[in-house]
């Protein structure tokens, strides 16, 4: 005989599902201001980081504090062990998975001692790169192209991805997209690589953990389906009916709405701006174009109560099919990217590190005895 079960106590403290609105840690490396549609990366625009600076040296900025516009960064050679290991994965594995795992086979290759240092943050951030194009070539039966260290890292990834140097206006476009996906906030990916990072584990882990959060398709965006969308809209006069249609399906318009931004996403004003520049325009850019006008204003109409506004991922498709990547690697490419945020939220936590282990409400059975055979 045991006592009867006892209730357990009823939680003291406050608890929000998913986090929302509770503030986990201080950074002094994004601002994410949703209301006034700003970005800042250490106070600077976002919008004028695109305009003067380079991916190199925006996460340079990011991982020192230092502007240097003239900053460089290269794509690293891939180190044997890694390279063997990319050779036997299947040719249909997800780049996402690739990348995750030769981010977390190059940890394997390499003395990763904590904390993170910025030489760290900067060899993985170069490798990457590398690796995905490596994989990207060897599942169409092609040979990995060697880095070529004369060239900055995103002009690099493209001549190993493609084993031709990319055109001034390609190179800048894809240049823009990585440094308005090098970091934003708390989101759940670099969250992630906070929480790795203060249990005093390596910055490889932290980021292939990243990575792993980045696949999810809650996070990992919609670019793809915004090329999707568009081909189904297939002309400017198609528009307006299609928009309709969809919103009255209860379907979302991909590209619209964010759960920070209540004004339009600085970043796909910037991506938007570099778009309509790119020497080779995707054909479907003036689609884009078109399309977005309808959809802001039946947006506007159906949810008067909310605005909805176009995000990153709207003009991020013109600028990816519009540099020669096909949409399954969007994702991964994205990661690159934001390689430089993860690796500077990990040199951010691990200088004023605490075990990042938040507590749980117990909603289980109250103690009990094993039932007896
Ligand atoms: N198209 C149509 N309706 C929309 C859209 C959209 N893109 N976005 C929001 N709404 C509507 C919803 O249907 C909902 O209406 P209801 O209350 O009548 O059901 C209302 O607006 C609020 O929607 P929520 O999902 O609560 O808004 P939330 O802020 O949580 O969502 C999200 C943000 C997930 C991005 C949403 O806007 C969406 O699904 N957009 C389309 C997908 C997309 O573009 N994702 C990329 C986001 S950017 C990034 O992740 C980097």
């Amino acid at each position: 005989m045991t006592d009867a079960p006892t209730a357990a106590p009823p939680a003291p403290r406050p608890y929000s599902p998913g986090l929302e609105g509770i503030v986990a840690g201080e950074t002094s490396l994004g601002y994410v201001d949703g209301e006034h549609g700003r970005l800042l990366y250490r106070g600077y625009r976002i919008g004028d980081l695109v305009e003067h600076g380079s991916y190199p040296a925006v996460a340079n900025l990011l991982w020192t504090g230092d502007w240097d516009a003239k900053h460089r960064l290269s794509t690293a050679p891939i180190p044997d062990a890694v390279m063997t290991i990319l050779r036997a994965l299947p040719k249909d594995a997800k780049p996402m998975d690739a990348l995750r795992t030769a981010v977390s086979a190059w940890g394997a290759t390499q003395a990763l001692p904590w904390p993170p240092t910025v030489e760290q943050a900067r060899a993985l951030t170069a490798f990457s790169p590398s690796a995905l194009a490596a994989f990207a070539r060897l599942r169409a039966g092609e040979a990995p192209v060697e880095p070529d260290p004369s060239l900055d890292l995103v002009e690099g990834f493209l001549y190993q991805l493609k084993g031709v140097r990319p055109d001034a206006g390609t190179a800048r476009a894809l240049d823009a997209y990585f440094i308005v996906g090098a970091e934003h906030g708390f989101n759940a990916s670099t969250f992630t690589a906070r929480i790795v990072t203060s249990t005093r584990s390596d910055i490889a882990s932290a980021v292939a953990a990243a990575i792993g959060t980045m696949k999810g398709p809650l996070h990992g965006g919609a670019p793809s389906e915004v090329v999707d969308q568009l081909s189904q809209v297939g002309s400017a006069d198609h528009a307006e009916a299609w928009v309709r249609e969809t919103l009255d399906k209860g379907e979302r318009l991909m590209g619209f709405g964010h759960r920070v931004y209540r004004a339009y996403d600085p970043r796909a004003a910037a991506l938007r701006k570099v778009a309509e520049g790119m020497e080779h325009r995707p054909d479907w850019l003036q689609l884009a174009i078109d399309v977005e006008d309808v959809a802001l204003r039946v947006l506007a109409e159906k949810h008067p109560e909310r605005a909805l506004k176009t995000n990153v991922e709207y003009y991020a498709a013109p600028v990816l099919m519009g540099v020669g990547l096909t949409p399954d690697l969007f994702p991964a490419t994205f990661s690159l990217a934001r390689h430089a945020g993860w690796t500077a939220h990990a040199l951010e936590q691990a200088a004023d590190n605490r075990l990042i282990r938040p507590d749980v409400n117990y909603v289980g059975p109250a103690e009990r005895d094993l039932p007896s055979v």
